[in-house]
């Protein structure tokens, strides 16, 4: 059974073959062949969403599959019944189950025990699907060709994240540096470096410690070809609010310091942001910021992720 918990679940090839579909799809507009037809996949979110949230079900949907949306709160689960046996009792009706949560074991604890793929719409780790939309925005980029987006046109390029470089889209651009084979530099206070959690993914993908971490923004986003910021308080981090926005105020991304980057260089940003802390409005809305195309782009690279798991035999 085939899930996808990290980046690192689908190889390089796989995903050329995911960019290819995706590229298909968004060309296709909105009427794509109902490649789930009759299915139905649940959503359970247990922490707040717009864009993955709206982007699955849409996503499902034009693929001719009904979502079933399951809230924490509402269920067994919180009256204590195990997760392993609500992923056996939901793999009896759903085809696919579709999760954000805190704890990356939970998903995992998911995709072991029950009998359907699972997908991670975002842990503390992890953030799989965004990156998948983030490279793919690139690779449109720097593919020539129109309506193109080769993999092979994201090596060598060098990114740059600022702010938390310890949250779940750090790890997952670090894991993606390493995986298709870019630079990353990454800038942020000492607290909050990339550590064992990232470490251990590494590990697990047989993956080498590639990235670089300083504690000096202009070092890191020196002639990079992306620069890309999260916010500095992540959901579950909201104890620590003051600290974070106190200590991460150096790594702002502001207009000076996308001057420092190469000729060229995109702004990122997954969203929600907030304009005026880790992002000024001016960069956000400057050329160089294609933050919109990235969440366009999470529909079509769902659709093409669903399509490659609900392929797999089951
Ligand atoms: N980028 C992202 O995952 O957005 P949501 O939290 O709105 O889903
Ligand atoms: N790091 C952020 C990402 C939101 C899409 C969070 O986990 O809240």
């Amino acid at each position: 059974m085939k899930h996808f918990l990290k980046v690192t679940d689908f190889s390089a090839d796989e995903v050329e073959v995911i960019f290819q579909n995706a590229a298909e799809f968004k060309r296709q507009g909105r009427h794509t062949p109902s490649l789930l037809q009759r299915q139905s996949w649940g959503m359970l979110f247990y922490k707040n969403s717009t864009r993955t949230r709206v982007s699955f079900e849409v996503g499902l949907n034009e693929l001719g599959a009904h979502a079933v949306i399951l809230s924490s709160g509402g269920m067994q689960l919180s009256r204590g019944e195990t997760v392993a046996d609500t992923a056996r009792v939901l793999s009896r009706y759903l085809s696919g189950l579709i999760i954000r949560c805190y704890d990356h074991s939970l998903v995992e604890e998911f995709a072991a025990s029950g009998t359907i793929p699972v997908v991670n719409a975002l842990t503390d780790l992890t953030h799989p699907c965004q990156l998948y939309a983030d490279l793919f925005t690139l690779a449109e980029r720097w593919t020539p060709g129109d309506g193109k987006a080769d993999i092979e046109s994201l090596k060598g390029r060098k990114v740059a994240f600022l702010g938390d470089t310890a949250c779940n889209m750090a790890n997952s651009w670090i894991l993606s540096a390493a995986h298709f084979g870019m630079e990353i530099s990454l800038a942020g206070p000492a607290e909050y470096a990339p550590g064992k959690p990232v470490r251990d993914l590494l590990k697990q993908a047989d993956l080498p410690e590639t990235f670089k971490f300083t504690t000096d923004a202009a070092e890191a986003v020196r002639g990079a070809d992306v620069v890309y910021t999260d916010v500095w308080v992540s959901m579950g981090d909201e104890d620590e609010e003051a600290t974070r926005i106190a200590q991460m105020q150096p790594y702002a991304v502001t207009a000076p310091l996308m001057a420092e980057t190469a000729e060229g260089a995109y702004f990122m940003h997954c969203l929600p942001a907030h304009a005026g802390q880790e992002v000024s409005q001016e960069v956000l809305d400057s050329p160089a910021s294609i933050i919109f195309d990235e969440a366009e782009n999470r529909l079509h690279i769902q659709k093409a992720i669903l399509a490659a798991l609900a392929g797999e035999p089951r």
